[in-house]
């Protein structure tokens, strides 16, 4: 039997979620994977990610981040996976493809429209693959939903009303971190909504055309801390004056891995992951309402908002055979804690189909389990095992990357201008991704001709 084929990867960005990907590749994909390179800006985690035994066993060899060409040309990886801050992805992802590699890279693609565009263009010029990791499609119950509506059991759908909500822990969180500056992050329209987009675009084998939002921030703001009876808050907690008073304290040193993965770090690049919730210097919103229009004659009802009492998300798709109905609450997580990214509340997710005039029914869910609603397994397997042909199409290109921060990217711009925003306008040459196809739009309506009682 001959020996299994090795792709060989270098990893940039070793934070809080390179860890899924080192874990994945060091353990459950050691027979077929080699980490060769490993690169960040700071030096601390850095060594950090290359002391984890299972990666250490590899040898991998380590990179500032002005040496990411020299790593390329000197450990000569297949594939370069992307899981540093957002606005650096284009730069590292580009490279990487002019360099002769393959892409990984974590969502979102880019965080604006000079940066995708440049994306797209290196990508024909160069012929490599890009491929953006979307694993909210892999989760088991969102995966149904897409089984359900290519199924035609509510016939074609003509709208969507999608409604996200991040709680007071888990939203708070990207108001203390890079994240909280559109130049790092692109906003939460683009960072976090990059996933949400990409879920409608793929559950309606649709391509968004234009889009018109509203967006303010309302809660993480100095009025607020005031309320609470802040009146002077640092810009840290760990510095804090008030932090005994406030609810939204983060205690970095009280929790080993935020200790270590960013409190111990800080001296080598000045980062702090604490940053007061409250500060002025704050410009992204944790409000925003959108408006998408598909190529389907589709339209798209989006709100996020990042203050809630519980996190997840509810949707309604209603087709002219009958209404979709999904819900589905998430644990409580921080990033970098140890906590599990979006896992599932067993109580709190359900799918319902209400077929026109018929009786409702509850669907069994597709049960998943860890990160992302069970999403993150699956979608690794279908990276690093052997991948199964997926009659969902979920594997995402920089198409599908490029769809979904355009609806984002639109939205701020929208925010901005107040108008509507004509994808086309931002993106020239983009294709449309390869979606599953839907049930015949000629299918027509399935109203059951009942006498009408009351
Ligand atoms: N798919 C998901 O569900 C999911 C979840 C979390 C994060 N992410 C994505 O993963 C990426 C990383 O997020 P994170 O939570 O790990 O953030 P993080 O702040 O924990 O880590 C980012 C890392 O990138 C490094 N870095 C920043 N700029 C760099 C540069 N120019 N060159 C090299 N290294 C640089 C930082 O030093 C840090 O180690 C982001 O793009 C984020 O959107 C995706």
């Amino acid at each position: 039997m001959s020996a299994p084929k090795v792709t060989t990867y270098a990893v940039v960005g070793l934070g809080g979620r390179c860890r899924m990907y080192l874990d994945a590749l060091s353990k459950t994909y050691k027979s077929t994977s080699r980490i060769v390179g490993l690169c960040d800006r700071n030096a601390g985690r850095l060594s950090l990610a290359a002391q984890i035994p299972e990666v250490a066993a590899f040898a991998p060899k380590l990179y500032a981040e002005e040496d990411f060409e020299r790593m390329i040309s000197e450990t000569k990886p297949n594939t370069v996976i992307v899981t540093c801050q957002d606005s650096f992805h284009d730069h590292y992802i580009c490279r990487a493809m002019e360099l002769g590699c393959d892409v990984i890279t974590e969502k979102p693609m880019t965080i604006d429209a000079v940066r995708g565009q440049r994306i797209l263009e290196t990508q024909k010029k160069t012929g490599r693959s890009v491929r953006v990791t979307f694993n909210y499609r892999y989760a088991p119950p969102r995966s149904q939903v897409k089984e359900l509506l290519m199924s035609g059991v509510i016939g074609d759908v003509l709208s969507v009303d999608f409604q996200w909500m991040l709680d007071t822990y888990h939203g708070a969180d990207y108001f203390r971190r890079w994240h909280r500056n559109k130049r790092n992050s692109g906003g939460l329209l683009v960072h976090k909504s990059t996933h949400h987009f990409d879920l409608v675009n793929w559950w309606l084998s649709a391509v968004p055309e234009e889009v018109v939002a509203t967006g303010r921030r309302r809660f993480a703001t100095p009025e607020t801390a005031q309320r609470l009876g802040l009146k002077h808050p640092g810009k840290r907690c760990s510095d804090c004056p008030e932090a005994g008073k406030c609810p939204f304290k983060l205690d970095l040193s009280s929790n080993e891995e935020l200790n270590s993965l960013y409190r111990q770090q800080e001296v080598y690049d000045g980062y702090h992951r604490d940053q007061c919730i409250f500060s002025a210097d704050i410009d992204i919103e944790d409000s925003m309402q959108v408006l998408v229009n598909y190529n389907t004659g589709a339209t798209l009802k989006y709100s996020l908002n990042a203050f809630c009492a519980w996190e997840g998300f509810t949707i309604q798709f209603n087709g002219t055979k009958g209404r979709l109905e999904h819900k589905c609450e998430e644990t409580v997580y921080i990033n970098g804690d140890g906590t599990v990214p979006g896992a599932l509340k067993k109580e709190g997710t359900f799918t319902r189909i209400y077929p026109t005039r018929e009786a409702a029914y509850e669907v069994p869910l597709w049960a998943g389990q860890g990160g992302h609603g069970g999403g993150d397994d699956v979608m690794l397997r279908d990276l690093f095992g052997n991948p199964e042909p997926d009659k969902f199409l979920r594997a995402a290109d920089q198409r599908s990357g490029a769809y979904s921060i355009l609806c984002g990217i639109a939205a701020n711009e929208s925010i901005a201008t107040g108008k509507w925003i004509k994808i086309q306008d931002l993106i020239h040459g983009v294709e449309s991704p390869d979606y599953p196809v839907m049930p015949d739009s000629q299918s027509g309506f399935a109203i059951p001709v009942k006498p009408f009682t009351t």
